[in-house]
């Protein structure tokens, strides 16, 4: 077998066999086939796509290619994954809202990569908060206070790792073989026995339309069931980013907000509706609306926040700045972004205000760039919202002068103001 003939085969449409996958994903990953291989078959699946078994055995080959966690000790553990978004600081609020309910939580999270952004980067808008830590302190966390979040440290999936970062330098990221096995190889290798996904839909989501992530939330499903792993997906829109803020430090501000009770409508129904899947699957209740009842007793109560900040305290970070989020680090410059005229809010596309808040270093251009947790968006008027003319639509927040004016700019042009109104529509777009 070489990797020529298998590049050839694929090209040429054909179905690989799974020793053919095995021996890509195996020999990719020691570093024998070279960068410039796996892009040349990867982009070959990017257009020629793979059949269900096919894509089933390279998720299999790619949880295989490193360790496997094992989490029995702590029962039935939900995983939650998304498949990526703006604004999406869902997993900051979740999290302690399930382990606050008892329901063990032990969660690897990614770093923001282009546009989209990632929990990782988010947690370490705080200060101290370390998510690069070892398998034991992981399970020591989980097993006395029954949460941990924390980086890819770990040599799971070490396939995917190399692959995922390869897809984005080459245009392959939107392929439903490839964010399939990219998503459960590393959902498998984390041990969780459940998982509950979030696939994005829309403009700033790698699915643009629903049918296609219809599809992709097919996939994910199936090979779950295979691997048994009873996973649900909810399918969401990503068509405005999620919630008010873009932006690692703004989202944690967001995210306590939320968990003192004030949540954005689109943030509360995305975080709900993951939250009482995520429930079901534990065996703590099938009536989903009586599971989101009880999460939202946890945010009044007190008790999803006080999880949040014993999470932040076991992992080296300084409650303090969950007690009062003004001492987060804050950008020098804050500029308003004004309607031109009055109307209502026809839409305001994700994907231009993630690269907006990228530009301005919320998010990483190169995979070596660093972050500057405090910059930026704070949307104040998103879809459906009237407005008048010269009113705020949002702020950006900025450290450098010139680039905070060109991101006036370009957001102001993100937003599209029509006569007639326009109604609001609900986030949660289909269940599977
Ligand atoms: N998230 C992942 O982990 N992988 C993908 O391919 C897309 C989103």
């Amino acid at each position: 077998m070489n990797i020529q003939e298998i590049i050839a085969k694929k090209r040429d449409r054909q179905e690989l066999s799974k020793e053919e996958i095995e021996y890509f994903v195996t020999n990719y990953t020691n570093g024998t086939i070279s960068d410039y291989q796996a892009a040349a078959l990867t982009m070959a699946i990017y257009i020629n796509g793979m059949t269900e078994e096919e894509t089933t055995n390279l998720t299999l080959a790619m949880a295989h290619s490193g360790d496997i966690l094992d989490l029995s000790e702590f029962g039935v553990v939900v995983d939650k994954h998304s498949t990526g978004g703006i604004g999406d600081k869902v997993t900051l609020i979740l999290a302690p809202i399930i382990a606050s309910l008892g329901i063990p939580v032990a969660k690897m999270s990614g770093r923001g990569l282009g546009y989209t952004g990632g929990t990782i980067d988010k947690l370490e808008a705080i200060p101290g908060y370390c998510t690069n830590i070892t398998i034991e302190e992981f399970r020591k966390n989980v097993g006395e206070i029954g949460i941990s979040l924390m980086g890819q440290t770990l040599n799971l999936a070490p396939a995917d790792k190399k692959l995922y970062a390869l897809r984005d330098t080459i245009a392959a990221t939107e392929s439903i073989p490839l964010i399939s096995s990219s998503i459960m190889s590393k959902k498998i290798a984390a041990g969780a026995n459940k998982i509950v996904l979030d696939v994005t839909c829309g403009s700033g989501a790698f699915m643009k339309d629903l049918s296609q992530a219809v599809k992709l939330a097919e996939t994910m499903k199936k090979i779950g069931e295979l691997a048994q792993k009873e996973t649900v997906c909810v399918i969401t829109s990503m068509e405005e980013p999620l919630g008010e803020a873009v932006g690692n430090s703004l989202e944690v501000v967001e995210a306590v907000q939320a968990l003192q009770g004030n949540m954005a409508e689109d943030v509360r129904e995305v975080v709900l509706t993951l939250g009482a899947y995520m429930m079901k699957l534990a065996g703590k209740g099938n009536d989903i609306e009586g599971n989101k009842q009880e999460m939202l007793t946890q945010i009044q109560n007190g008790k999803a926040l006080k999880k949040l900040k014993e999470l932040i305290q076991m992992q080296g970070g300084d409650i303090s700045y969950i007690e009062n989020v003004d001492l987060l680090s804050k950008a020098k410059y804050v500029m308003p972004v004004l309607a031109t005229k009055h109307g209502y809010i026809r839409s305001l596309e994700a994907k231009s205000v993630g690269e907006i808040s990228m530009h301005l270093g919320a998010g990483r251009e190169r995979k070596e760039d660093a972050i500057d947790p405090a910059v930026g968006i704070v949307l104040k008027k998103k879809i459906g919202d009237y407005v008048e003319e010269n009113e705020v639509l949002a702020y950006i927040h900025a450290n450098n002068e010139e680039k905070g004016k060109e991101a006036v700019k370009l957001l102001e042009a993100c937003y599209e103001i029509a006569e007639e109104k326009i109604e609001k529509k609900s986030c949660i777009l289909k269940v599977l």
